[in-house]
């Protein structure tokens, strides 16, 4: 038996087994994907931007975990903070008294938004959205949510009703009442929603996450002219495009918007302890707590829990120490320019877009006919093939962990740590200009990929 204290030995003892593991006691498809794509790398270990395998092989990490990994993985000044709390014989969650770290991460968020006061904290991102949800019915008294088409905001029940992709939804209905979708950077059906003056919150990512869509430069702007029109409160969920990511603190910043309430998450964490939060206007906290009896009325047990607060705090101080927001702005630049040579030299890449290190290279049809007969056998299986068609050969060949846009998505998104230096950068540019050249050169890649899928199912089988 493997003492309960060395979880890295607890780790290695059973890392060949994890396959099996998931298979018979979790995702069992979740397996299976990895299998067929050929991601059972079976990592090891992870360090800042960086993730190594069973046999040592080094991996650049352009997915961070979803965007959690913001500060880089495992980073010391986060492993201290969260050290220090548990030598530290803190008083946590006594519930009947109130945390002092809480106090402190509210005080430092709300300074990037002085135009907010108030904080709620939650354990995820879908909890701030879920509190988001329930702070606007009761600061407004309307029942009514607008958010986008292709909106992400998480998988629980509220936050499901406002999500803009079938795939999430559909089997779980009914959806929450009160919820109406409508394209993403159109002010006029924004106008025609909120005009029925029974919205609660118009819901929206400043940069759709899933997509990777920035909006026009005066949307977001205008879209709070008009929720202020008509008094609908203006959220903005920046679980995604938040802390730094954009090249701003908030990616409203770029655009010049003050909603009313910021949601945050992921990053926050600090990549170890879930966190969310909710910042606001103070009017808007008001209605939810304006009676003491009503003290308890939203909030949850863990939330606020000193870890959580202690990761926050440290997540903050290393953007801060590091420079981050700088350094996703100066690196996003660069690689945006990268990814819009790469559109001009291949023609099958038909888009490349994004805000700092939110980014993603978009395919299309290629015009040589017989490349594009390919193409569409690969389409005709499945639409997201095309895009497994670079991320494939980029993790196999090229060590790099890249995902797909969004379901059916021909985008390759890149998310990568706020800590990329000159040397992962190169490494990136290396990677998608072989890989492109590759893929456009002939059909080879095509019929590669379809052995790497056809190998990877029947190792998925067995
Ligand atoms: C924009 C956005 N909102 C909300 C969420 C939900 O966050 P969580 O997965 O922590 O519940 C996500 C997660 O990807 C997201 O990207």
């Amino acid at each position: 038996m493997i003492p309960a204290s060395d979880l890295r030995a607890e780790f290695d003892a059973s890392e060949a087994d994890r396959y099996d593991l998931h298979s018979r006691h979790l995702n069992h498809q979740m397996v299976r994907v990895l299998k067929t794509i050929g991601f059972d790398a079976r990592f090891v270990r992870g360090k800042g931007a960086h993730l190594w395998d069973a046999a040592g092989n080094r991996y650049l990490d352009l997915v961070s975990g979803w965007g959690v990994f913001a500060i880089g993985r495992n980073h010391p000044h986060v492993a201290a903070a969260l050290k220090s709390v548990l030598d530290g014989d803190l008083p946590n969650l006594v519930q009947m008294d109130v945390s002092p770290l809480a106090g402190r991460l509210a005080e430092r968020l709300l300074a990037r938004t002085p135009w907010l006061q108030k904080a709620f904290f939650a354990n995820s991102g879908a909890e701030a959205v879920e509190a988001a949800i329930k702070f606007a019915r009761a600061a407004t008294g309307r029942a009514g949510i607008v958010h986008c088409e292709h909106s992400f905001h998480g998988l629980t029940y509220g936050a499901l009703s406002a999500v803009g992709e079938k795939l999430y939804r559909d089997g779980f209905g009914p959806a929450l009442p009160g919820f109406t979708e409508i394209p993403f950077d159109d002010l006029p059906a924004l106008e025609k929603a909120l005009r029925s003056r029974d919205v609660a919150a118009f819901l929206v990512e400043p940069i759709q996450g899933k997509v990777v869509r920035p909006p026009s430069p005066a949307y977001l702007r205008e879209a709070q002219a008009l929720c202020r029109k008509y008094g609908t409160l203006f959220v903005a969920d920046e679980i995604q495009c938040g802390l730094g990511r954009t090249g701003k603190f908030l990616a409203v910043e770029h655009f010049g918007a003050e909603p009313d309430m910021v949601l945050l998450a992921k990053g926050l964490s600090g990549g170890h302890v879930p966190v969310g939060v909710v910042l606001m206007r103070k009017e808007a906290f008001a209605k939810t707590f304006d009676r003491m009896d009503k003290a308890v009325v939203h909030g949850s047990t863990f939330a606020k829990n000193d870890l959580a607060m202690a990761a926050g705090l440290a997540t903050l101080d290393v953007i801060e120490d590091e420079k981050l927001i700088e350094n996703a702005a100066a690196r996003g630049e660069r690689l945006l320019a990268f990814l819009r040579r790469m559109q001009s030299e291949h023609e099958f890449v038909k888009d490349a877009r994004g805000l700092g290190l939110l980014l993603a290279l978009e395919l299309g049809e290629p015009r040589g006919l017989k490349l594009r007969a390919f193409w569409g056998m690969l389409e005709a299986m499945n639409k997201g093939l095309t895009g497994q068609l670079v991320t494939i050969p980029m993790f196999r060949d090229q060590r790099v962990l890249v995902q797909v846009a969004g379901n059916g998505s021909r985008a390759i998104k890149l998310l990568p740590t706020l800590t990329l230096d000159d040397a992962d950068c190169d490494w990136i540019e290396r990677a998608f200009s072989e890989t492109l050249t590759a893929a456009g050169e002939s059909a080879g890649p095509v019929w590669s990929l379809g052995k790497t899928l056809l190998e990877g199912a029947r190792a998925a089988a067995g």
